[in-house]
């Protein structure tokens, strides 16, 4: 299907209008835009946790032929602003974290900048430091604030007493561990400094974002900052934000003004400093009554930062409105270790929060004696807990009914280890999801009726590979009352109007409201037969609604797993999500995020898992050979569906973010079902053949 009729868009399974360019490998990803003349970037990482660096000598390195420069703290620009230490790479000698850069050798070739960049000799004073996790260490603190602007503690009733006094009590903990985002694209960036003037062809989430930061350290106008970003390669969080890969060869081609810049990390040094998910300690503490309702939820949890910039998740942020429940208190501590600095990963805090109440959850159903989706739609709150505003819409029970339906839960025999199949042992397992709806401020549209009598619709918005393109193009035709081939969509470039960063699930929230704002403002100016040039611009529109009413999706997953008695090995033959998240704009772009959403959950569930060695402070399985995610084979049937959900309050589509609630929850799933299936409570993730051999 490649148009649709007019007002007819939303909602129809539109192909991927950039699908073609990309399997024909014409789509430019950042480092595929041509430029004149190039260099190439090996960057230089520090090989102690901590300390100073006493000497660069690059002697040898700049003897090489085809070595431009050798760039270092001895010789870098300047900083306008160095107050994130993340960023503010190259101003001193000083050491944060094993793997900060330290350098970088530009070269005409990719391979000499390499060869060059081993040759470089770099003796350092090294200081003791500190990498190691535990939650039980002296000096945990509170930060100030969690991600988001999330508040780091809540307390709602007595917690203790309640739980005290309680029918059913169960108190667990569940830990998550270190993960990295790995985006099949690698952290890019092409840089030119040109009279003036820096252009980034950057593989972002953000290209407005970028702009933004990059100008203010190197302290230059916004207005010489260009940042293009036309396809990107997956995100996943850790290209939200600028990291500092982006400063080193931005610096580079300031040094090596007039020639541009290439610069794409190897996969592994994506696992030193482009940001990674905290490991977590959860504790989870539930009291119910005789009835199975929840009188006490306290959910504890400690994480890790770095000593140069804090990050903390959200990760009991979920349990504050999951259910209903007399008593709630939620808290975060956190550890500053000499370590690289954590970020946003595949829904940061929700995700591994999720886990371990909806695990929690499940072992309480048990306690309690009822069927599990019994036992949380017994629990199911009217408001929110939190705020104790009505929900816009929940229909979590409608999607737990209708997954029990298809997966076919009737009739399961709640003990576990009852079923077996040759020597696989087979259970199965359910679980909650919820994503909150983000509202992020600062995007604007453009509409200008063309020659060819096309509408073109331009805001600098980044389609990270989850189907942007095609999902504002129909709510583009929807809002101007056309058909999608009378829209030319213009995405990807910072000199289109300000777009905020497809984070968050956030992105058709906020851009898809803005294109509405401006078609109306479009019509109300230029009626529906413009000539050509007229022209509008809105910024986003305010949604008085976010006032009066808790806006989350919800989802509802099982699964089935297979464990191996001898061997411990898991197999996960089929999942289920069932999903209510409003108005889906394009059922199959939509379908395949629930889809790698909920992979992105079994492989939080079985496979993932960085390991740093405490004794030098690095990631040491820093690659696909043995920094696990899930392959086809690894992968069963994913069962995908979502049900009708018509929530006139969340925005003018209707639409509910769906980018990252496939993996809040559906690891709980598999964990559940593992339980289900051999009668081992695994509460420590990833769940490896190791922790089910008895
Ligand atoms: Mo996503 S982890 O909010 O970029």
């Amino acid at each position: 299907m490649s148009t649709t009729a007019p007002g007819r868009a939303i909602g129809a399974p539109l192909h991927r209008i950039e699908g073609p360019q990309k399997v024909t490998g014409t789509a430019p990803y950042a480092y595929e835009h041509n430029v004149e003349n190039p260099l190439y970037l090996y960057p230089l990482h520090s090989d102690i946790a901590r300390g100073s660096v006493k000497q660069i000598d690059a002697s040898a390195a700049e003897a090489l032929p085809g070595v431009i420069a050798v760039i270092s703290h001895q010789n870098a620009p300047t900083l306008a602003d160095t107050r994130d230490r993340e960023l503010a790479i190259l101003q001193s000698d000083e050491v944060a974290f094993r793997g900060q850069y330290i350098g970088a050798v530009v070269a005409e070739t990719f391979e000499v900048a390499r060869h060059a960049a081993s040759l470089v000799r770099i003796p350092y004073d090294e200081e003791p430091h500190d990498a190691t996790f535990t939650p039980d260490r002296d000096d945990l603190y509170t930060p100030s604030q969690l991600n988001a602007g999330f508040p780091t503690d809540t307390e709602e009733g007595d917690v203790d007493g309640a739980f005290s006094s309680a029918a059913v009590t169960l108190d667990e903990t569940y830990t998550t561990p270190l993960e990295h985002n790995n985006p099949m694209e690698p952290h890019t960036t092409v840089a030119v400094w040109e009279g003036g003037d820096l252009t980034l062809y950057e593989s972002t989430q953000g290209a407005h974002s970028v702009r933004r930061l990059i100008s203010r350290l190197f302290g230059i106008d916004r207005d010489r900052v260009r940042v293009v970003a036309l396809h990107v390669g997956g995100g996943f969080g850790s290209k939200g934000q600028p990291h500092a890969n982006t400063v080193l060869a931005a610096m580079a081609a300031h040094v090596v003004e007039g020639r541009p810049i290439k610069f794409a990390l190897t996969r592994q040094q994506m696992f030193a400093c482009v940001g990674y998910r905290t490991p977590t300690v959860q504790r989870v503490r539930l009291g119910a009554d005789e009835n199975g309702r929840l009188v006490a939820t306290s959910h504890d949890v400690v994480e890790q930062t770095s000593k140069i910039k804090e990050f903390a998740e959200q990760t009991a942020n979920a349990t504050r409105s999951m259910y209903a429940t007399e008593a709630l208190r939620t808290t975060h501590r956190l550890a500053a270790l000499d370590v690289s600095v954590p970020s946003w990963m595949r829904a940061p805090g929700e995700a591994p929060g999720m886990y371990a109440l909806e695990a929690a959850m499940d072992e309480m159903a048990i306690k309690c004696d009822l069927d599990p989706i019994e036992f949380r739609i017994r629990n199911e709150p009217e408001l929110d807990a939190e705020t104790g505003l009505p929900y816009s819409s929940r229909n979590l029970v409608a999607c737990l009914r209708e997954g029990a339906e298809r997966f076919g839960w009737e009739g399961r025999d709640p003990t576990p280890r009852a079923r077996q199949e040759g020597r696989w042992l087979v259970g199965t397992g359910v679980a909650s999801g919820m994503y909150p709806i983000f509202r992020i401020p600062g995007s604007k549209v453009r509409i200008r009726s063309q020659e060819d009598g096309r509408y073109a619709v331009e805001i600098g918005a980044v389609d990270i590979g989850t189907g942007t393109w095609t999902a504002l193009t129909q709510i583009a035709a929807d809002a101007l009352e056309v058909s999608v081939g009378e829209i030319d969509l213009r995405i990807g470039d910072t000199d289109l109007p300000s777009a905020s960063v497809a984070g968050g699930s956030s992105g058709i929230t906020a851009w898809g409201s803005t294109i509405f704002e401006a078609a109306r403002a479009f019509r109300d100016r230029h009626g529906q037969n413009p000539s050509a040039g007229d022209t509008v611009e809105a910024g986003m529109p305010d949604n008085p609604d976010t006032q009066n009413y808790s806006m989350h999706a919800f989802a509802a997953y099982f699964a089935e797993a297979r464990v191996h008695e001898d061997t411990g090995e898991v197999r996960v033959p089929r999942m289920t999500g069932v999903f209510a998240v409003g108005n889906v704009i394009n059922p199959k772009t939509a379908r395949s995020q629930f889809i790698g959403g909920m992979t992105m959950g079994l492989s939080m569930a079985l496979h993932e898992e960085s390991l740093l060695d405490p004794r030098f402070g690095h990631v040491v399985n820093h690659d696909f050979a043995e920094y696990h995610i899930p392959t086809n084979a690894d992968v069963g049937e994913m069962d995908v569906t979502w049900i009708d959900e018509d929530d006139p309050y969340v925005n003018p589509m209707g639409s509910k973010g769906i980018g990252e609630i496939g993996i809040c929850g559906s690891p709980a799933a598999v964990a559940n079902a593992v339980y289900h299936a051999t009668g081992i409570r695994v509460r420590d993730l990833p769940i490896t053949p190791d922790k089910l051999l008895r």
